[in-house]
């Protein structure tokens, strides 16, 4: 890898619970980066409805592309019969597919929907999915960077616990993926798993419902020795800085 790679990783974005000044700027805010994949990683709505998901296309269309895109808990309906007979239909409609692969030279990314109808807002791995995960990365090339993004972080605990877990766990290894980006709790954070894989979560990037840290996205660098996370935080509405960048060393695989 002769120029590090970079990926943005926003997440959260909860269109009809959003920063009007926060969503007009972060597209350019990203592109600034020249980002040679975006990943967002769920919840791009509030409540699913539709004028909400005409408002996500809107900013989601004007990203950097490529992009990779998951749904989450927020793009289910929560109360209508579409939440059992359809839960994935506005979303397939609007956004796309819920199950996606990202092939760019020197990286591998596959993003999977893992918010079921039938939990309330915690997230499901299903064996399929695993199966994926393993054949997707066993077609990459060796040097390749091998990404997994998803909504739920995959190492959460108690009533946050993911389904599946330990058949994602393995999968994870298996596949020897790099780096697992997720969303969900609003408050970026980095840690290198005992799994094998980086874990990064990124904050909300465009909601008002922020927990105690500002809105933020994560920008990561990405070369053959290290994983360089930059979290960019907004200052005032629709003006980021750096706040903290962690280096980590790539694991060999
Ligand atoms: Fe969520």
């Amino acid at each position: 890898m002769s120029s590090p790679l970079v990926i943005a990783h926003l997440s959260d974005l909860h269109l009809g619970a959003h920063v009007p000044a926060s969503v007009a700027a972060i597209a350019d805010e990203v592109g600034a980066f020249h980002p040679d994949l975006t990943v967002v990683t769920g919840d791009h709505t509030m409540r699913a409805r539709p004028r909400e998901f005409l408002q996500a296309v809107d900013v989601l269309d004007k990203l950097p592309v490529p992009r990779l895109v998951v749904p989450g808990n927020h793009d289910l309906p929560l109360v209508s019969p579409l939440r059992v007979t359809a839960p994935y239909a506005r979303y397939r409609r609007w956004i796309g597919e819920d199950n996606a692969v990202a092939r760019l030279p020197g990286l591998t990314a596959l993003g999977i929907n893992s918010m079921p109808w039938w939990r309330w807002k915690s997230g499901r791995v299903t064996h399929a999915q695993t199966t994926t995960l393993r054949q997707v990365m066993g077609q990459a090339s060796p040097d390749s960077v091998r990404v997994l993004a998803l909504h739920h972080p995959p190492f959460a605990g108690g009533l946050a616990r993911l389904v599946g877990r330990s058949r994602l766990t393995r999968a994870l290894r298996a596949a020897r993926v790099d780096i697992v980006l997720a969303g969900h709790t609003h408050v970026p954070s980095v840690h290198q798993s005992r799994h094998g894989p980086l874990v990064v979560i990124a904050g909300t990037a465009t909601s008002y419902r922020v927990r105690d840290v500002p809105r933020s996205w994560t920008m990561l660098r990405v070369t053959a020795e290290a994983v360089e996370v930059h979290e960019r935080f907004e200052s005032e509405p629709g003006a980021w800085h750096t706040g903290r960048v962690v280096r980590h060393l790539r694991r060999p695989h």
